[in-house]
């Protein structure tokens, strides 16, 4: 069943776990991508967009796992246009009230002569195959000629026309490189409504690419020039520079309603909560001037802005705080601060948790409390995200103890509690404590591994804010990634790095020799 939606709503279609995933780094479990997909759906997105299930089995597994969920948005998986995509895409999505199938093939002189080697004809022939194929599996078919805009307009017009004929029902046309700007991508856009007989039978989509920053503003002019629906990642991740930001695109309409007379179905208090997901389970922080979700996006310091903002806070704010989900007060709790004050925090910042997590992430809370006087928003969510992370065992960080000086080498004493309680301590040397403290759980958990990225971001303010920690990994010639958090960033590192070993040791146990969506398995497109 394809969504239908007023002439003056613009549907949103997140493609945060299938292009956004795509980039390098950005990879996630199964068990990550339910989080996100879950989180998506209050977001209260159309379509998502869960994957390209081809590309690999962990791809079609968390496709299908994020359709079998049956969140309530549409869920979208990615094709190339031929039957064996096409059929594992329906095979994936179909347990999802709402589905939809999503093909594609490049258009462009550049693709049809150096990667497809495909006339004219033939692309046209290929698409009109695949989407009457899919068109008998599903009733709701997108189509994308992939780097439209550098496709010759008469052309694309010609494909765009038979992807119609053929029983699409969303066309969307990708700025795939960023190479357009809006006065031209509206240019575009019009040449297709005044040249495709049946424009108007089907939701016309845009989708741009970050390489020149203007995927956000590309995607505007599109939908000024009657695209309908928008396809975009939270916090704008993507393959290279990115792809147009969910949140900046939604709240340019929002805030500009009178200029676009367009809505979107966006819950806008949820775009900040969402973001903190997607940068935590990523480890891709946006940055600190990012637009809607970065942390100076609401922080005025100028004192001639700080004076005007006293006297009316529209002088200088065009969006409210608590409209994207940011709350007014930052300062919360301390050590005092009893549950009910924990939990009540931890609703207002969105979280919907069970008890057995409130409880755990309460005992976490009440012992960073004892280490740093002032607990804020920032913490609160880093114990969230990562609470029960470090839990699941076999092995538990007892202890760890640095030593480090300018002229040696660091040395690093872990003690670790197993399953059965034993404990088990060991000792290294390393280039610097990260390095020795490494090398030591290595030693203690027999996993060996190579440290490919060390990622720190500071959890919330202050000398004693909590360091978040993320570590890319490389085991058996696979990469994983893992977090942690604490006071102490090298104590983050470890956890985060346990954290991957313990996943190893779990899956070695059940005799697995990989994660699904734990390293990067993407198909070439
Ligand atoms: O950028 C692109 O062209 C894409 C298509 C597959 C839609 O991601
Ligand atoms: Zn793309």
């Amino acid at each position: 069943m394809s969504v239908q939606s007023s002439a003056k709503q613009i549907r949103i279609f997140d493609t945060t776990l299938r292009d956004g995933e795509q980039a390098p780094g950005c990879s996630m479990t199964v068990g990550e991508k339910l989080r996100v997909a879950k989180a998506l759906s209050e977001l209260k997105v159309d379509i998502i967009e869960a994957g390209f299930p081809a590309a690999s089995p962990g791809d079609f597994e968390s496709v299908k796992a994020i359709a079998d969920r049956n969140f309530g948005p549409v869920i979208c998986g990615l094709a190339r246009c031929n039957a064996a995509d096409i059929e594992k895409v329906h095979a994936a999505v179909k347990g999802a009230d709402n589905h939809r199938i999503h093909v594609f093939v490049a258009t462009s002189a550049i693709h049809r002569e150096h990667k497809l080697k495909m006339a004219k004809e033939e692309i046209i022939k290929s698409a009109v195959g695949a989407i009457q194929m899919a068109r008998e599996l599903c009733d709701d078919v997108e189509f994308s000629p992939e780097d439209a805009s550098r496709t010759e307009l008469s052309y694309l017009a010609e494909v765009v026309s038979a992807a119609i004929e053929a029983g699409a029902t969303t066309v969307n046309i990708p700025d795939t490189v960023g190479y357009t700007v809006p006065a031209e991508f509206d240019r575009l856009f019009c040449y297709l409504q005044e040249h495709v007989a049946r424009i108007n039978e089907i939701t016309l989509s845009v989708h741009c690419h970050n390489d020149l920053g203007m995927a956000v503003a590309n995607s505007l002019a599109a939908v000024i020039a009657g695209a309908r629906q928008i396809e975009c990642t939270i916090n704008g991740i993507g393959e290279r520079a990115g792809n147009c930001s969910l949140e900046e695109a939604v709240m340019a309409i929002k805030t500009r309603a009178e200029f676009f007379e367009l809505e979107t179905g966006i819950d806008t208090t949820r775009l900040y909560p969402t973001s903190r997901l997607v940068s935590n389970i990523t480890g891709m922080h946006p940055p600190r001037n990012k637009a809607i979700v970065g942390e100076n996006a609401f922080a005025h310091e100028a004192g001639i802005h700080q004076h005007g903002m006293l006297q009316h806070a529209s002088t200088y704010e065009i969006m409210r705080p608590e409209d994207v989900g940011l709350s007014k007060s930052n300062l919360v709790l301390g050590k005092h601060s009893g549950r009910h004050a924990f939990r009540d925090r931890v609703a207002e910042l969105g979280f919907d948790i069970d008890e057995f997590e409130t409880n755990r992430a309460f005992q976490e809370f009440k012992k960073l409390a004892d280490k740093k006087k002032d607990v804020y928003d920032g913490d609160i969510e880093s114990i969230i995200m990562n609470a029960g992370s470090g839990s699941l065992g076999p092995w538990t960080l007892k202890s760890l103890e640095v030593q480090t000086h300018t002229d040696e080498p660091a040395t690093a004493t872990v003690i670790l509690i197993g399953e059965d309680g034993n404990e088990i301590s060991e000792s290294a040397l390393g280039d610097g404590p990260v390095a020795a403290a490494f090398q030591a759980l290595q030693s203690a958990t027999g996993v060996d591994m190579v440290l490919r990225n060390f990622e720190l971001h500071s959890a919330s303010m202050g000398e004693d804010a909590q360091g978040e920690v993320t570590v890319t990994v490389e085991i058996d010639q696979k990469s994983f990634r893992g977090r942690g958090a604490s006071v102490d960033i090298v104590e983050a590192g470890c956890r985060a790095c346990l954290e991957v070993m313990n996943r190893t040791l779990r899956r070695r146990s059940r005799g697995e020799d990989s994660d699904a969506g734990g390293q990067s398995a993407h198909a070439t497109i």
